[in-house]
């Protein structure tokens, strides 16, 4: 099939060269008149291992080219892959001014006619947040096309998970294809493109796929930061940092893997809050300034407050809340730093009236600290217990099911909030 691809840089240059080398029929387009020539006269626009070979043979095969022209780039073109860039703007935000100028162009040369079939698929891969394809790009097609514009231009977001130096590399395997469509569904012009590539597929809605590249940045970067602040605390200590990353990578059941990575509750327990303290404090105290490290416990407590937050939303003064679960883990009495005591303290401080189910826990058989710690957070702690005959029967106008203690009760039909699980 032919592709258009629209920017010649790291990202649509390499893609060029790929999709070429896969046999399509490629024409590049880009505002740099000199990317252009560079590229007709067959000099790689960039540097990147393994390029330059691979342009020359897709130049020689004829199925490499590059113009200025969107008219001649998509007409008989099945996709069109937009690679322009993403700028920050003085915000922080990105500059969309490359999407909108090259939305504009492609919508008004289809508005001409042109593509091979009824309609062209636009797959997007610039790097762009949440909404961009359905609240500025897709209003620019309507524009400049008209209504019914879908009969002629499909919008897909495609994000682009490459890295520089090894982008041939990752463009034939890569960690994952995303591709965000209007209804979620499958796109048959996406599956030709990716054909023959092995990798999870994942197709999903737009802002999914949107969002995802900006988690998987911003993922690698909390990697990177917080491995240097491990790092400053070695080094300011003497141990060996190598040491300790070989360790540390070594666990892959707690550590490199899925596990502490789903949304859902806060962290608490007798053990995080308590050594993510005091590793803060001796980061401080080596003068390791571990910024990333500092920032856990407020973001923790940031967590809880927008889970309280979600609880009292649409309740009313006084309504009766049963907590199912006040342990931090159910099947325990440890009610240290646990997050459904804080949450239990805020809504009584709110004036709700508060009711716990927890069978796990019995207030005369706490000791030590833990006592201390439920006592201390919820003096009302004895009169608030209810047990299951009650906790089934009682007339809550919420059940905050905040661990797998709820699942002791049948609440059909109840008003249900989760706070340890995804929503
Ligand atoms: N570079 C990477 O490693 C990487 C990886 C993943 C995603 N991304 C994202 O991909 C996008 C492109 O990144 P890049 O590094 O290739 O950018 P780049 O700046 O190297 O290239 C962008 C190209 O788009 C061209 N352009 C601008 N407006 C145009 C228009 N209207 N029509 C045609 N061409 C136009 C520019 O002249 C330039 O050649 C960005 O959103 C970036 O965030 C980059």
């Amino acid at each position: 099939m032919k592709v258009a691809i629209f920017g010649l840089g790291y990202v649509g240059f390499t893609a060029a060269c790929c999709i070429a080398s896969q046999g399509h029929e490629v024409v590049g387009v880009d505002v740099s008149d000199a990317k252009i020539a560079d590229v007709n006269a067959g000099r790689p626009p960039f540097e990147e291992p393994g390029l330059a070979e691979m342009m020359a043979a897709q130049l020689a095969a004829g199925r490499l080219s590059a113009t200025s022209s969107v008219a001649d780039a998509i007409a008989g073109a099945t996709v069109a892959v937009v690679c322009v860039g993403t700028p920050s703007g003085i915000d922080g935000a990105h500059d969309m001014r490359y999407i909108v100028d090259v939305s504009r162009q492609i919508a008004s040369a289809l508005a001409g006619g042109g593509a091979a079939g009824p309609r062209l698929t636009v797959a997007y891969r610039s790097t762009m947040r949440p909404g961009s394809i359905r609240k500025l790009i897709a209003p620019i097609f309507r524009a400049q096309i008209g209504e019914g514009w879908q009969a002629r231009a499909e919008l897909v977001y495609n994000p682009e998970f490459l890295r520089e130096a090894q982008a041939i590399q990752d463009y034939f395997q890569p960690s994952k294809i995303v591709v965000g469509t209007v209804d979620g569904q499958p796109c048959a012009a996406m599956e030709a493109l990716h054909e023959g590539i092995e990798a999870p597929v994942f197709v999903t809605g737009y802002e999914e796929a949107e969002l995802t590249k900006f988690v998987d940045n911003s993922w690698h970067a909390v990697k990177v930061a917080f491995a240097n602040e491990i790092g400053r605390v070695c080094e300011r200590l003497d141990v060996s940092a190598r040491m300790i990353h070989q360790i540390f990578v070594a666990d892959t059941k707690l550590n490199i893997s899925p596990y502490y990575t789903r949304p859902g509750g806060a962290f608490g327990g007798s053990c995080l809050p308590k050594d993510v303290r005091a590793l803060q404090h001796i980061a401080t105290d080596a003068g390791a300034n571990a910024h990333l490290i500092d920032s856990l416990l407020r973001s923790n407590e940031a967590h809880k407050n927008h889970q309280f937050q979600q609880i009292v939303a649409g309740l009313a003064p006084g309504a009766r809340v049963l907590i199912a679960g006040l342990a931090f883990k159910a099947g325990t009495d440890d009610l240290r730093e646990s997050p459904n005591v804080d949450i239990a303290r805020k809504l009584i401080e709110a004036g709700f009236a508060v009711s716990i189910f927890d069978p796990g826990l019995q207030p005369a058989k706490l000791r030590g600290q833990n006592l201390g710690y439920a006592y201390t957070h919820l003096p009302s702690i004895d009169t608030l217990l209810v047990d299951q005959a009650v906790a089934q029967a009682g007339p809550w106008d919420l059940v905050v099911a905040s661990n797998a203690t709820a699942r002791l009760l049948d609440l059909t039909g109840r008003r249900v909030i989760e706070t340890h699980t995804i929503r």
